[in-house]
């Protein structure tokens, strides 16, 4: 097991910061993961999980060791006439899993086509888009305790998962190194298969029938999916980003009547609980920052949310702008806004 020194991390941030590690470690199998735990560098460092680095801001260099999750694989574990249990190791990537489920005929994920990142940081914070999380097709994972290297199996139950939330995120919060995600997944080849396809969110029916698709299939879904994705989100290899900065933010149902009133236009989502959720994108995009341009960087022109590098941003100038956009959101509207990117 190879441990590197002053490791720089610029190819493994998309917001393409020029950071580094004072040590490095690539894990590629639950074995290399055992050795790892035994090794003093490992046991006498501060620790950082490293998936694909796309949901991450580092504001200094990491003055510890980074472990960079690379266990592969993909494999059936069982099916039964509609439905198949499928494993995927935690250093696969997300985008290319779901496209290898597509090809296979199996459907629950091809709502959640190109989101950025590995397998193992789905279930972190529960990824979510287009109507579907991943919550919704969980099956179960296995996780690697990080000082001892056990092995414990999470169910649905146990993680806990909540909006853009997992008990990963919360109780557990650096405790695991998740080595495989399990999916529970239909399969339409199946003639019996019980399946809706989820095309009620945003723009993807509009999408589908400028693509005339008439026939549902996993694969236009996706390719309707990734069509609205590519005109709003910025691609990190382009421009630097790590998805939406902020999560949408909760409020209760007072709060909301207040806010409509004043803003009848004002987008929003009730929830089962009675609270509303708020898109943080229009919050930001109502105090001015949409767009804007500052220093080397800034809130995007197509997706107010997504906050990027243009070139050579310091991870503190995009953590200052975030802080500046904190407070003119809560200024103006009252509200708390808070980040979805770990900030490190
Ligand atoms: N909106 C604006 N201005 C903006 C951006 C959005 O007014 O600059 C409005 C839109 O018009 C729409 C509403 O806000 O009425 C929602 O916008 P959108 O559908 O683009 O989704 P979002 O709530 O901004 C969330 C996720 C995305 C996910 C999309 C689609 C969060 C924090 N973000 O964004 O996830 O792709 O829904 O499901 O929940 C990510 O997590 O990195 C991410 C990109």
């Amino acid at each position: 097991m190879k441990i590197e020194e002053n490791k720089a991390l610029d190819d493994l941030n998309t917001f393409g910061l020029i950071v580094g590690a004072k040590y490095f470690a690539e894990v590629k199998s639950v074995d290399e993961f055992s050795e790892l735990v035994q090794n003093e560098t490992y046991t006498g460092n501060k620790k950082l999980i490293l998936g694909g680095g796309s949901n991450i801001l580092f504001t200094d260099c990491f003055d510890g060791i980074v472990i960079k999750n690379s266990i592969k694989g993909i494999s059936v574990v069982s099916e039964t006439e509609r439905e198949v249990i499928v494993k995927a190791n935690a250093g696969e990537v997300w985008h290319e899993f779901v496209l290898w489920c597509i090809e296979q005929n199996y459907a629950g994920i091809e709502n959640l086509s190109l989101i950025p990142g590995l397998v193992g940081a789905a279930p972190m914070q529960n990824i979510g888009a287009y109507g579907v999380e991943i919550k919704d097709v969980f099956q179960e994972l296995e996780a690697l305790n990080i000082e001892t290297g056990e092995l414990t199996v999470f169910n649905l139950n146990d993680c806990n998962f909540g909006y853009r939330e997992s008990v990963f995120k919360n109780k557990f919060k650096d405790k695991f190194f998740i080595a495989s995600v399990s999916f529970k997944l239909t399969k339409l080849s199946s003639p019996n298969a019980l399946y809706r396809f989820k095309t009620d969110y945003g723009d993807i029916k509009n999408t589908l029938s400028e693509m005339q698709v008439y026939d549902l299939n996993l694969k236009a879904v996706s390719d309707a999916v990734i069509k609205i994705r590519q005109s709003k989100l910025p691609d990190p290899k382009v421009l630097g980003n790590a998805g939406s900065f902020f999560k949408n933010p909760l409020v209760l149902k007072e709060k909301y009547e207040e806010l409509i009133a004043k803003n009848p236009v004002m987008p929003n989502y009730p929830q089962k609980d009675g609270t509303v959720k708020i898109p943080a994108g229009w919050l930001i995009e109502q105090c001015g920052w949409k767009g804007k341009v500052v220093g080397n960087t800034g809130s995007h022109k197509s997706q107010a949310l997504v906050l990027v590098n243009y070139g050579n941003a310091s991870g503190n100038e995009i953590w200052n702008l975030a802080l500046e956009i904190k407070k003119s959101v809560l200024d103006k509207f009252g509200i708390e806004i808070t980040p979805e990117v770990n900030v490190v």
